[in-house]
């Protein structure tokens, strides 16, 4: 037509149609395949979510047998994987050495190029889900200098990664049944969240026909950046920020009104929701809960409180309708869980695979695919000409 529409930041552009996730960003309600996350997350597993996303349908439990069953299968990573961990500096970012181990997945698993073999997907989507968390139990073992376990299949899959990230071969590891329980409830709640800025990426990645792990590194990339899965780990920075300089949560909501650069006030506020996210009460209800369970008091969980209390009162956050979004008390919860700050995205990570994987094959399954490449407005220099 000639006419290109500006939309920067896809505020009202659709890039796709989806039967995946459904929210209504005013009135709070977020669905995995029409069932409300409240349900989800008090009633089923990570693993069970995961294959309601991917396939479309909660699975049966001779269904749900078989996949557990699969994915325990290909937890181990090749030894060779192993000594890409040695030439990365032991203070990498566990990010960047998600993405990066990610990437290398395809190297080892070259069948996964193959993209239109519904065999080759199938499996591709089994060693992501097996081995990812593996990845990032070992980058975090990699930072703390200590040596890799072997995956124990004997676990769940929650179980499995908190082995990996807290057991050491000196003694045996003790399954604490509280942990388990409100980290598959976190994963639930970040299982997908429909056109994110890492889904996003991993569609456009993948619409190029590029294999599903080298547009999963993308996504993990973009869920990197603090704007985004970032934002739990700013959170708690921002959270010691307050308490180390002792300027006060009033002092510093000024700071935030006053726009002061690089200050925001991390975990609030959302593209979509345009009231409280119905993930962030789930995951207050949970902080309390395991804060209490696991023994734990933390003056940055006050802190939080009395943070999200000034600002639901004040003006400025309530005329942008501003409000504590998933990332605001996940990192809390974390930090009791006794993982460092840097993991928390990498938890993120793990939670949002199943997502990222069912818009991967619900866009490389669909035959109106095209490949992703948006318009622009031109607004450099008209046509000139060298002067020689
Ligand atoms: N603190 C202070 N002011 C804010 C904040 C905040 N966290 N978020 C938005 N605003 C203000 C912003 O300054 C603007 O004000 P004005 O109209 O006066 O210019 C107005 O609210 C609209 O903001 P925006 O930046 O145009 O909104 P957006 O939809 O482009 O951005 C966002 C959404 C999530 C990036 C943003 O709210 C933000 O930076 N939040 C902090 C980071 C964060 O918590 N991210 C996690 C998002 S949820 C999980 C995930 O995706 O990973």
């Amino acid at each position: 037509t000639g006419y290109t529409a500006l939309d920067q930041g896809f505020v009202n552009t659709a890039s796709t149609k989806s039967a995946i996730t459904y929210i209504d960003g005013d009135a709070g309600i977020l669905r995995y395949r029409g069932y409300p996350i409240e349900e989800l997350a008090k009633g089923s597993t990570y693993l069970e979510v995961a294959f309601l996303l991917i396939y479309g349908e909660l699975p049966t439990p001779d269904q749900l047998g078989e996949f557990d069953e699969k994915i325990r299968r290909h937890t181990l990573l090749h030894e060779d994987l192993k000594h890409f961990f040695d030439a990365l500096p032991h203070t990498a970012h566990p990010m960047s050495v998600l993405s990066s181990a990610v990437s290398a997945l395809s190297t080892y698993y070259e069948d996964s190029l193959n993209v239109h073999d519904p065999e080759q997907v199938e499996i591709s989507t089994i060693r992501l889900l097996a081995k990812l968390p593996v990845i990032a139990a070992y980058a975090h073992k990699k930072a703390l200098g200590q040596a890799f376990l072997y995956p124990d299949n004997s676990l769940s899959f929650v179980d499995n990664f908190l082995k990996l990230n807290f057991g050491t071969m000196a003694e045996p590891y003790v399954v604490n049944p509280v942990l388990s329980k409100a980290l598959d409830r976190l994963l639930i709640l970040h299982e997908d969240h429909e056109q994110n800025a890492s889904t996003s990426t991993v569609r456009l990645v993948g619409s190029t026909e590029a294999n599903i792990f080298s547009s999963i590194s993308a996504g993990i990339n973009a869920l990197y950046g603090p704007l985004h899965g970032g934002a739990n780990e700013a959170v708690l920075k921002m959270l010691a920020d307050i308490r180390d300089s002792g300027e006060g949560v009033a002092k510093f909501v000024e700071r935030v009104k006053k726009k002061e650069e690089g200050v925001r006030l991390m975990g609030f506020g959302h593209r979509v929701y345009k009231s409280y996210d119905p993930r962030a009460k789930l995951v207050k209800e949970s902080a309390d809960e395991v804060l209490e369970a696991l023994g734990v008091q933390d003056e940055l969980l006050d802190l939080a409180r009395e943070l999200e209390q000034i600002a639901l009162a004040d003006p400025y956050f309530i005329e942008r309708k501003l409000y504590p979004n998933v990332d605001f008390y996940t990192g809390v919860i974390y930090k009791a869980m006794g993982f460092p700050t840097r993991m928390f995205t990498v938890l993120f990570a793990i939670g949002r695979l199943p997502g990222w994987i069912a818009h991967w094959r619900e866009m490389n399954a669909d035959p109106a695919t095209k490949i992703g490449r948006p318009q622009q407005l031109y607004i450099g220099p008209p046509e000139r000409h060298l002067d020689r």
